[in-house]
């Protein structure tokens, strides 16, 4: 997969594209990423980008023509499938960077300032945003896209680990621990310690259910109006809803339903 950001503020990229996934990504040629600095396509005198708003208003307003002229000077620019990150775009999600890692090429637009003049937007495929907040540039949510995206290409990371991942199966994921056993007088599940693989499958299941309802009901309702709730599932959230941990639910020893997708 090919990668082209586009920004005035190229030095904000360093850290993050060299380091940790994305550079092994980079290193291993599962990605090349290349980003550009609009400001030199600028045909200003000072090379500036920006300039005030018609109709007046606070703030400068970045011009179509030196991202235009960056854009369409990228290799594979027809092609490419082309993102702008603004706080007026479609939310960002793991559903999104999913498909978004299958494509072969694709190019971010980073805004700063007041954002850019609007009539860009017709050379772009899709604004993108990545949460309810206006952040100061579209540097922060081109990093973001760019992690999320390139985590899901083929064999940048072991797949296993990607299967129990939050946003996967439409849940959060599960409570994890490592060593110690007891810290600070707070323990493990024992669940968790026992080996009983089906009994950490519903402990997992049980409190990532739990977690989600918790913290993101909206899941939960759209598993339920999708259709995707299963009669394991929709047992837990019954104790679930009356506030029970899964130990505290474990106790009651209720007869559990045997086994998953017997909806
Ligand atoms: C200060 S913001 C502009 C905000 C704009 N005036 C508005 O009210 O919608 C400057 C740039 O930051 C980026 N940006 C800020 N918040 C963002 C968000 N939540 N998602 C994606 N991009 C964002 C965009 O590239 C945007 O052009």
């Amino acid at each position: 997969m090919v990668i082209d950001v586009i920004t005035i503020f190229p030095e904000m990229f360093e850290g993050i594209l060299n380091n940790s996934i994305i550079k092994r990504a980079i290193e291993k040629e599962s990605v090349i990423i290349n980003v550009h600095d609009f400001r030199e396509f600028s045909l200003e005198k000072h090379k500036n980008v920006d300039d005030t708003t018609y109709g007046g208003g606070n703030g400068m307003l970045i011009a179509c023509q030196p991202v235009v002229d960056c854009l369409k000077s990228i290799s594979g620019y027809s092609d490419a499938y082309k993102i702008i990150t603004s706080p007026c775009g479609a939310v960002w999600s793991q559903e999104k960077a999913l498909s978004i890692s299958k494509k072969e090429h694709i190019i971010i637009v980073c805004g700063h300032y007041e954002g850019i003049d609007d009539r860009v937007n017709n050379y772009i495929d899709e604004e993108i945003s990545i949460g309810d907040y206006v952040l100061t540039g579209g540097e922060i949510p081109a990093l973001a896209i760019i992690d999320s995206v390139v985590r899901l290409i083929p064999n940048v990371i072991t797949e296993g680990s990607l299967i129990d991942e939050s946003f996967t199966n439409g849940l959060l994921e599960y409570p994890q621990f490592t060593k110690p056993q007891v810290y600070d007088g707070i323990s493990v599940p024992f669940v968790l310690t026992n080996g009983n693989h089906e009994e950490i499958r519903k402990y997992r299941l049980y409190e990532s259910l739990r977690k989600t309802y918790k913290n993101r009901p909206d899941l939960i309702d759209k598993l339920y109006q999708e259709k995707r709730i299963d009669s394991e599932e929709e047992f837990f959230l019954e104790y679930i809803k009356k506030g029970l941990s899964f130990e505290e639910f474990d106790k009651l020893k209720v007869k559990k339903p045997k086994k998953k997708n017997n909806a």
